[in-house]
């Protein structure tokens, strides 16, 4: 068992060490970001992939006039982008945080330090793009910004840390939970992302999000590998317990937002598609990448393998992984 954590370790290194170069030239944070305001806006094109929509199927959307499904189309942008600062500042920052402020006794200490901090500019430069785009938006279809802050993912994840017992657990807890959602975020960015009939600064914005979240998926795997080999089983368990129960709330159709935009447009029978549509999404587009998470750090009982995920934009969620 040393040996395997030594070897382990030595492996995450690499890992680590790679992931830190390739930050150097691949990051956004590293890049020349147009300025958004000064791209060009095209009137006649959708602000959001109507696949995503949870309601995209039922008839009082499918019936809606053209404006009405428009400023539905761009107000998803809106409750789509303010999710996505919620989980940068909510929940993956504290995450960050936590091992640069306080790193787990590893050798590779300096590392995770590094590879978090590079994740924590990253993030704050992901809220600037969604407040830029999202403000974008508004400005062009002259609508009033959505104000929404009860996200059910950022509300169940204040619950489960006020439910623990120790500081052991709270921070297990922001650790696991902010895991699974840097490698859900990569599935949750795709389908905008791949989408080029849509808005054009809707597209790009997502797609540099994804290019960034594709390299944190697997800094947050690795740094998991690194601090899960000095947990004891019961923490272990509850670890890949917490990555499992995170996958049904970054699934969440997140009524409450919804409503909230209803009630702005004036949306045809509201009331009826939001009981009909009900909370959950399609929850087995991200059960996949968690479980490969939970195979990929070890936790399984499955053999680990040390290659970076698949997913990546370019390549197709399929597509044949990257071994660094
Ligand atoms: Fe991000
Ligand atoms: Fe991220």
């Amino acid at each position: 068992m040393e040996q395997f954590s030594i070897s382990q370790e030595d492996a995450v290194q690499k890992m680590l060490q790679k992931l830190t170069t390739l930050w150097r030239t691949r990051a956004a944070v590293n890049q020349d970001i147009p300025v958004y305001a000064e791209l060009a806006f095209d009137a006649s094109k959708r602000d959001f992939s109507e696949s995503l929509l949870p309601f995209r199927d039922h008839d009082a959307w499918l019936q809606a006039p053209e404006a009405i499904k428009s400023a539905c189309l761009s107000y998803a942008w809106g409750i789509y982008n303010l999710k996505t600062i919620y989980i940068e500042c909510d929940v993956v920052t504290p995450a960050c945080e936590d091992i640069i402020k306080t790193p787990p006794s590893s050798n590779n200490r300096a590392l995770l330090q590094d590879v978090m901090s590079e994740a924590l500019l990253d993030e704050a430069l992901h809220t600037r793009m969604s407040v830029m785009a999202c403000n974008y938006i508004y400005d062009h279809r002259q609508l009033v910004p959505l104000d929404f802050t009860d996200f059910n993912l950022v509300q169940w994840r204040r619950q489960q840390l006020a439910s623990c017992g120790a500081e052991w657990e709270r921070r297990l807890t922001r650790f696991a939970i902010a895991c699974a959602s840097e490698t859900l975020i990569t599935d949750y960015l795709k389908t905008m992302a791949e989408d080029t009939s849509i808005q054009p600064i809707c597209h790009e914005v997502t797609r540099t999000h994804a290019v960034d979240e594709w390299s944190h998926s697997s800094v947050f795997s690795f740094s998991a590998m690194d601090i899960i080999r000095s947990l004891s089983e019961k923490e272990r368990e509850y670890f890949r317990r917490t990555v499992r129960k995170t996958v049904e709330m970054f699934a969440n159709n997140e009524l409450g937002a919804w409503q909230a935009a209803f009630n702005l447009i004036g949306m045809p029978h509201g009331e009826d598609i939001l009981h009909d549509t009900g909370d959950s999404n399609e929850v087995g587009v991200y059960t996949d990448s968690v479980e490969r998470l939970i195979d990929r750090i070890g936790l399984s009982g499955a053999a680990s393998t040390l290659s970076l995920p698949s997913h990546t934009p370019a390549a197709g969620r399929h597509g044949k992984g990257m071994t660094l």
